[in-house]
């Protein structure tokens, strides 16, 4: 990486904390003593709310498992501020860091080898670690201001959907944890894209905010998907159901939605046929996605005993929408 492409991203970084309230600046300072001190804060990041704890500290990693119920063998991304901070962490190759110029701060994490300062809990055991920087000032902020790469998954209980605002977190866990930072609701709605980069070939392990095809662009090749070959770089995250609504959801057509007896609710981009006791219509795949955990908590609220999903086309955002819906509809 050129020394300029490195001050671009250090330019892009120092504007976004600037551009804080002096309040929000109270509260994450706030929660940077709380990191410092090996606690947990939850924070908005531009894709989904994350539950934070300082990535080099054993015990408070331990923490974040234990707050969420997650398995210890899915391992968490380190979230940075700068590129140094990155190379404290892993070690980066020429293509990683063409990714990390184009894309960073923004919702990709890459799967790199772990150096040995990141305790093998915050990697789930692997020999690898997930580095992204996240494009959101509060993020960018509590990390800086941490000083400390910042492990965090998403902010729910294992299982459930992700949380996009600062009333969901609280409702999955606010009662565990010191510190929620409010920032509104989140741009992207569906989680970070990870990319396996420790081989000769750049693997997507989970589609996500930056799509398959903005990525295949900067590296000018194919990205493989896990099944296009016979290695088992998986994430090991995408094993377990996820995004989990208390309601079975069904993906289907606007014009075939399944007739039966059941209260139904609808979420998708078009107009349902037939009668739904509540629905949810997004204006494109990126509002749908944005949406998508929120309105699965909010329909499994509506009396209805069956959720229809619109099938979204796979391009852009689609990718990563269609998996998010799959998974919720335990597929
Ligand atoms: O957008 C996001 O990525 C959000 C926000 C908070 O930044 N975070 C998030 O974290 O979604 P989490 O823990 O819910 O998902 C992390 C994913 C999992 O699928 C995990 O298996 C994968 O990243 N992952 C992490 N480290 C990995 C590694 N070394 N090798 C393969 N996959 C890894
Ligand atoms: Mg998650």
């Amino acid at each position: 990486m050129t020394s300029d492409s490195r001050s671009a991203i250090e330019a892009r970084v120092s504007a976004k904390i600037a551009s804080l309230s002096a309040e929000q600046l109270k509260l994450v300072e706030k929660g940077a003593r709380i990191i410092r001190r090996g606690g947990l804060v939850a924070f908005p990041t531009e894709t989904v709310y994350g539950l934070g704890a300082d990535a080099l500290n054993t015990d408070a990693v331990a923490a974040i498992y234990e707050t969420k119920g997650r398995p210890s063998d899915n391992p968490l991304i380190l979230h940075v501020s700068s590129i140094a901070m990155a190379e404290g962490v892993v070690e980066i190759n020429a293509r990683a860091r063409i990714l990390m110029e184009k894309f960073w701060p923004g919702p990709l994490s890459l799967v790199l080898p772990a150096k040995d300062v990141v305790p093998s809990r915050t990697r789930g055991g692997l020999s690898t670690a997930a580095v992204r920087m996240p494009d959101a000032a509060i993020a960018l902020a509590l990390i800086e201001k941490s000083g400390l790469p910042i492990a965090a998954p998403s902010a729910n209980v294992s299982g459930r959907p992700s949380p996009t605002d600062a009333e969901t977190v609280r409702s999955d866990i606010g009662a565990k944890i010191p510190l929620v930072i409010d920032g509104g609701d989140t741009r992207f709605g569906v989680e970070s894209t990870v990319i396996d980069m420790t081989a000769g070939r750049a693997v997507l392990l989970r589609p996500g905010g930056l799509s398959k095809e903005a990525i295949e662009g900067a590296l000018g090749e194919e990205v493989l998907l896990p099944q296009d070959q016979n290695i088992i770089r998986r994430s090991p995250g995408t094993r377990y159901r996820h995004y989990a609504p208390s309601l079975p959801l069904v993906l289907c057509c606007a014009q075939d939605v399944p007739k039966g007896a059941r209260r139904w609710a609808w979420m998708g981009i078009s107009e349902p046929q037939g009668e739904p006791c509540a629905k949810m219509i997004f204006k494109d795949k990126a509002e749908y996605a944005k949406e998508l955990f929120r309105a699965l908590r909010a329909l499994e609220k509506s009396g209805a005993e069956i959720i229809y999903a619109e099938t979204p086309d796979e391009t852009g955002i689609g990718r990563a929408l269609k998996d998010r819906l799959l998974r919720a509809s335990g597929k």
